[in-house]
């Protein structure tokens, strides 16, 4: 098994970390924990960029010594790794000294060389980013990536011939296709080789920038940020080796954002070039987290503490999300509602219940001793296929870090698991005297699958799979834990708590106590009779005040007032598409507030491609406020139905038709119709 050294990039010490930056950490960590547990060597490296004018800038503001400042907010970073669990190998600062003696070396190096040369230069600088920008790259004249402005500034400096290495850059970038990830990264940097490949500035004069490493050959000088900093990447492992001696450098992996992968692809193997240092072996830059349609970030205010989110909900819960939800490589629109439903639906419910259920039945019939398998049949041998192909997945898609990836198939298992639950049924066959071999097969297979299933989430959530994997009564130790076959028969569970409880998701709003009327529960055909499905408009649309991903909508459905519906179709239809739009309502469903903003009833919709809903549309003929009726089904007068009642029927598509139950949903004979796939659900 290949050795494995990931980096982070070391992160500016200039305000808050936020949720950026914990995804890119805990996708590294995540990484190592694969790499740990099947039984490479690995070496995690993250750390802080301590230099240059915006940490000066940061510290000048509070009035503190930038040396004060720094060893103040580095901190920052390391108390958040901490809560998190991130277990790094080593945490570098640029202020280390061992790192600033090895910046100077290479620059000794590369001066010695006749690699770098001083010249009068003129450009357009950004403190953001800390680097120069061409004319031509500049946006209405600001910086191209924070939109910020850009100051003319014109001064001696040193430069390094980059401009030189420009062929082999391009032939070690084709020749290694995927030494940049995702491809499209690749041909981004191969574009923007095309144009001639200037030399680059390295340094600052001291009277502009002090807070810097001094050049060796000119004491006047300091080195520019950029040239520090990638230097941490080598300079950290230098003289460090894993545990079986190997060097560690190259690295496997430089795990960055979109927002530095010039540096990374372009500054940094032409510097290791002229180094004579070989490159590293891939870079991999994933897209950023997004608020309100722009990158989250410290200097605009937009960054999302990670640390309520721990608080609240757990640490495993949003390592979970953040490496759930983000497909690496892509941006990623961070909300509540999205973090709430991701964490409800995977963890407290398809999760959860496996184990509970699986936990619960062994502790009642066996006393928590885990049966022995006798036959396995057909469902068993589906479900024990399907984990052995899970685990081939799992250790492919670690080596192309396609970690969301990783985490479906994983969760595949869990819902297989659950699957051949409801198929086998235990709970019924518990009850049968003559069933007992068949029960303790189906509990030695579900709990093996479970094991597994835990074993493998271990590197994504390591606290929460300790402690389900002791309710089975194991631990996870290596690669052998994850192969099918551990659990004989015979273990002993222990005790159980649920791993992650349902969040709530709708705040409750104190209403007037009315005395309780003990209803009847509903039957299936009873609450599809019930539901009064209108055709109605939409007069207005405006955002949530509180919800990012929500509509406030006011809907004419041929009642006296206007409706107000809240309605999560922000990802899925601009507002001006909705204006005006004739939609389906269920409209004496429970009113209930929805972040504050109280929606009153529902508006019917299916899921479409990339997971944008397409509202179900009534026939061009029916008329505002007239009903839909299922054919075949006879109605009852409308009653008040809550969500509950509305999740014990299903609602689907064929042939772009709303069924329920192969009953048609029609006005006047014209059904009603969504532009969705065949089978795909209403809701
Ligand atoms: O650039 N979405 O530091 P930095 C996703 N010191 N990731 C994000 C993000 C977002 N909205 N915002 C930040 C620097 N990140 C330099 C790096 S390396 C030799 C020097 C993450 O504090 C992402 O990994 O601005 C991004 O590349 C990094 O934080 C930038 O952190
Ligand atoms: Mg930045």
């Amino acid at each position: 098994m290949k050795n494995f050294y990931v980096t982070t990039p070391i992160y500016y010490v200039n305000d808050a970390p936020h949720i950026g930056h914990s995804y890119t950490t805990v996708l590294a960590d995540i990484l190592t924990r694969f790499h740990k547990l099947i039984g490479g060597q690995a070496f995690f490296l993250t750390g802080t960029d301590e230099h240059g004018q915006k940490v000066q800038q940061a510290a000048f503001k509070r009035q503190v010594d930038p040396q004060d400042h720094v060893n103040e907010y580095n901190l920052r970073f390391k108390n958040l790794w901490k809560k998190m669990n991130i277990e790094y190998d080593y945490f570098i600062r640029t202020t280390d000294e061992d790192h600033k003696k090895f910046v100077a070396e290479c620059l000794q190096k590369l001066w010695d060389k006749g690699e770098i040369y001083a010249k009068e230069y003129e450009g357009w600088y950004s403190v953001g980013e800390e680097r120069f920008f061409s004319e031509d790259e500049l946006v209405e004249g600001k910086d191209p990536i924070s939109g910020r402005p850009v100051e003319w500034i014109k001064e001696k400096n040193y430069f390094f011939k980059m401009g030189q290495y420009q062929e082999n850059l391009i032939a070690h970038i084709e020749e290694n296709p995927e030494w940049i990830l995702p491809d499209f990264r690749k041909n981004e940097i191969l574009g923007f080789l095309k144009q001639s490949l200037n030399d680059l500035c390295i340094s600052r004069p001291k009277a502009r920038l002090n807070w810097g490493i001094p050049l060796p050959f000119d004491s006047e000088y300091v080195t520019y940020v950029w040239f520090d900093a990638l230097i941490n990447y080598v300079s950290a492992v230098r003289k460090r080796t894993y545990p079986n001696g190997d060097a560690i450098w190259p690295a496997s992996y430089h795990l960055i954002g979109k927002d530095i992968l010039t540096t990374h692809c372009v500054y940094w193997p032409t510097m290791l070039m002229a180094l004579e240092i070989p490159l590293p072996e891939h870079v991999l830059a994933h897209g950023w987290w997004l608020t309100g349609g722009s990158k989250m970030s410290k200097s605009s205010g937009t960054g999302i503490d990670p640390m309520t989110y721990m608080q609240d909900y757990g640490v495993d819960a949003f390592r979970y999300f953040l490496a759930r939800e983000m497909v690496v490589g892509q941006d990623c629109t961070f909300s509540d509602d999205a973090f709430k439903r991701r964490i409800n639906s995977d963890l407290a419910n398809d999760l959860g219940n496996v184990l509970n259920r699986v936990h619960r039945l062994v502790l009642t019939n066996f006393n928590g001793k885990l049966p022995h398998a006798f036959k396995m049949d057909a469902p068993a041998n589906e479900l024990k296929a399907l984990a052995i192909q899970v685990r081939e997945s799992v250790l492919s898609g670690i080596v192309q870090v396609k970690l969301s990836q990783i985490i479906e198939d994983i969760m595949s298992l869990v819902r297989g698991i659950n699957r051949y639950l409801e198929i086998k049924a235990p709970w019924k066959l518990a009850k049968d005297e003559t069933a007992t071999e068949e029960l303790s097969t189906v509990l030695l297979v579900a709990a093996e699958a479970v094991r597994l299933s835990l074993c493998f989430l271990s590197p994504v959530i390591p606290t929460k799979a300790v402690e389900g994997l002791l309710m089975l009564g194991t631990s996870c130790e290596g690669k052998d834990d994850l192969t099918w076959g551990k659990f004989q028969g015979g273990e002993l569970f222990g005790e159980g708590n649920p791993l992650f409880p349902r969040i709530e998701v709708e705040k409750e709003v104190p209403q007037k106590k009315e005395p309780k009327v003990q209803n009847k529960p509903l039957l299936a055909a009873d609450v599809a009779s019930a539901m009064d499905l209108r055709c109605a408009k939409i007069i207005e649309v405006n955002d949530h005040p509180d919800a990012e991903s929500l509509y406030v909508l006011k809907v004419d459905a041929g009642e006296k007032e206007h409706r107000t519906v809240c309605s999560g179709l922000k990802k899925s239809y601009t507002a001006s598409e909705l204006q005006d739009r004739s939609v389906l309502l269920f409209a004496n469903l429970k009113p209930a507030p929805l972040r504050g903003v109280l929606s009153m009833g529902m508006l019917l919709a299916g899921d479409g491609e990339d997971g944008k809903a397409v509202l179900v549309t009534p026939p061009a003929e029916a008329v505002i406020g007239s009903r839909a009726f299922f054919k075949g089904l006879s109605a009852s007068d409308p009653r008040e139905l809550k969500i509950k009642d509305f999740d014990k029927i299903t609602l689907y598509v064929k042939d772009k038709i709303v069924y329920y139950d192969e009953k048609p949903l029609e006005f006047n004979d014209k059904p009603v119709s969504c532009n969705v796939s065949n089978q795909t659900a209403i809701h």
